[in-house]
C-alpha cells in the first residue's frame, strides 16, 4: 500500500510509520511541518528504505498537500498541536492546524478519491467519573486542544455524510513510550527524576488516565486503516488506568530517585478528572493491546536512560524557556 502520513515525524506518527514500513512493507510519504514536537531524527532508521520519502510542509499548505497525495491509496493524519497546557497558553496554532489543516487534507482526499484516516483523542468526550466512553458518547471537549480536535472530527464526519469521502476516525487514550516529547507527564517525570529535578504534580494528583503503549495505539490505527468501515469511529484505549500520583511514584521507584522530589503545583485550568475508553468496536476488528502499564513504563524508563542523544538537544534548547514559563522556575532549579 502507498500511504501519505501527515505528522509522521512526531511521537505516535513515527512509531506508526516504522510499523508500516518494517512490518507491512508499505511505501510511506511523511508530510510534516517539523514544529517543536516534530523531529526527523525520529525516523532516522527509515532513511533509505524503499518507498520512504519525507516532505517538510504544513497540512494547511494546499499545494504541498495536493502534490504529496498524488497516487497514494490512503492518508493518515496525525498532524496536530498536542499539548493541553500549550493550548491554554497559546491556542492559535491549534485552530490553524486542526481546523484549516484538516479541511485542506479532506479536500485533497475528496477530489482524488483517497481513503482518509483521522487520528483523534479520548479528550473529545470530556471527563468521565465512572464507566467508559463509547463511540456514541456525546462530544464535550474541555480545552482549546480537545475542542479543536472535536471540530476536526466533526468536519471529517461531514465529508463522509455530504460527499461520501471514505473516512474513518480512530480515538486513542493517553499514549506513552519511546520518542515522546518531554512536555508530557511520563517523559517529563522520567527525565526530571534522572536529573534530580522536581516532579511537578498538578493539583491533588488524583486525575486518572487510561494509559496505552504507543505501539499498541499505532497498531490500532493500522487496523482501522486496513479494516475500518467508512463513516465509523473506533476508540482504542489502553488496558490499564492509573492516577497521576501513582504514575509518578512508580517512576520514582524505577529511576531510584527520592520521593522528596515530588512537588504539588497549581492545577491546570479546566483540568479533566478522568478519561476512560471502551474499545469493544476495534477489538471486534481483531485488535487488542499487548502491553500492560507496568511493563510498558519500565521499557519507557529504560529507553530514556539509553537514549540521551535523543533528548539532550531538547533539554538544552527552546524547551528550557517553555519549562520556565510553564513551571515558573528554570530547569534544574
Ligand atoms: P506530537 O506532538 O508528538 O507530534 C505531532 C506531529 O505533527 C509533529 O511531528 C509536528 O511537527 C506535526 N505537525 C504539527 N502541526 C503540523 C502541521 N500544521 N502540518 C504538518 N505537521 C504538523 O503528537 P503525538 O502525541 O504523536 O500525537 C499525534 C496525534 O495523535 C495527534 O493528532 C493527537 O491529537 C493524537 N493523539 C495523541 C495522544 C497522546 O497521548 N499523545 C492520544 C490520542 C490521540
Ligand atoms: O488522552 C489523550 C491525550 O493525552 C492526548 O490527546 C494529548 O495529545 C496528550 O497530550 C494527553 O493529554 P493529557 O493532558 O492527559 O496529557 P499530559 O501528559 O499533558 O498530562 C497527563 C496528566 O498529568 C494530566 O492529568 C496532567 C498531569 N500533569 C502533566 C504534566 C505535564 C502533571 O500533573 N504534571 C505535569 O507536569
Amino acid at each position: 500500500m502507498k500511504l501519505l502520513v501527515c505528522g509522521g515525524a512526531g511521537f505516535i506518527g513515527s512509531n506508526f510509520v516504522r510499523q508500516r514500513v518494517v512490518e507491512h512493507g508499505d511505501a510511506v510519504i511523511v508530510l510534516d511541518k517539523l514544529t517543536y514536537a516534530g523531529r526527523e531524527e525520529n525516523l532516522a532508521d527509515l532513511r533509505g528504505e524503499p518507498g520512504f520519502e519525507f516532505i517538510r510542509a504544513g497540512i494547511e499548505d494546499a499545494a504541498a498537500v495536493g502534490g504529496a497525495m498524488a497516487g497514494v491509496d490512503a492518508v493518515v493524519n496525525f498532524a496536530a498541536e498536542t499539548h493541553v497546557d500549550r493550548s491554554i497558553a497559546e491556542p492559535d496554532a491549534f485552530i490553524t492546524t486542526h481546523a484549516l489543516g484538516t479541511f485542506v487534507l479532506l479536500e485533497a482526499a475528496r477530489t482524488r478519491g483517497v481513503r482518509y484516516v483521522q487520528v483523534s483523542t479520548d479528550e473529545v468526550y470530556g471527563s468521565i467519573e465512572e464507566g467508559s466512553f463509547t463511540e456514541s458518547s456525546p462530544l464535550q471537549p474541555s480545552s482549546p486542544y480537545s475542542a479543536t480536535k472535536a471540530g476536526a472530527d466533526l468536519l471529517v464526519a461531514s465529508y463522509r455524510h455530504t460527499f461520501g469521502t471514505e473516512t474513518v476516525i480512530c480515538r486513542g487514550s493517553n499514549n506513552y513510550g519511546p520518542f515522546q516529547y518531554p512536555e508530557k507527564l511520563i517523559p517529563l517525570m522520567v527525565l526530571n527524576a534522572l536529573h534530580g529535578d522536581k516532579l511537578p504534580v498538578y493539583g491533588d494528583g488524583m486525575q486518572v488516565r487510561n494509559w496505552i503503549y504507543v505501539e499498541d495505539f499505532a497498531r490500532a490505527i493500522g487496523h482501522v486503516l486496513d479494516h475500518g468501515e467508512p463513516g465509523n469511529v473506533y476508540n482504542a484505549g489502553g488496558p490499564d488506568e492509573c492516577a497521576n500520583l501513582e504514575v509518578v511514584q512508580r517512576i520514582v521507584q524505577l529511576t531510584g530517585c527520592g520521593d522528596e522530589l515530588i512537588e504539588y503545583v497549581t492545577d491546570r485550568p479546566g483540568h479533566d478528572r478522568r478519561y476512560s475508553l471502551s474499545s469493544e468496536k476495534v477489538r471486534a476488528l481483531g485488535w487488542e493491546p499487548r502491553m500492560r502499564f507496568g511493563d510498558g513504563l519500565a521499557n519507557t524508563v529504560a529507553w530514556y536512560r539509553e537514549n540521551a542523544a535523543w533528548w539532550e538537544p531538547i533539554r538544552s534548547g527552546d524547551y528550557r524557556a517553555y519549562y520556565e514559563r510553564q513551571y515558573g522556575r528554570a530547569l534544574g532549579d
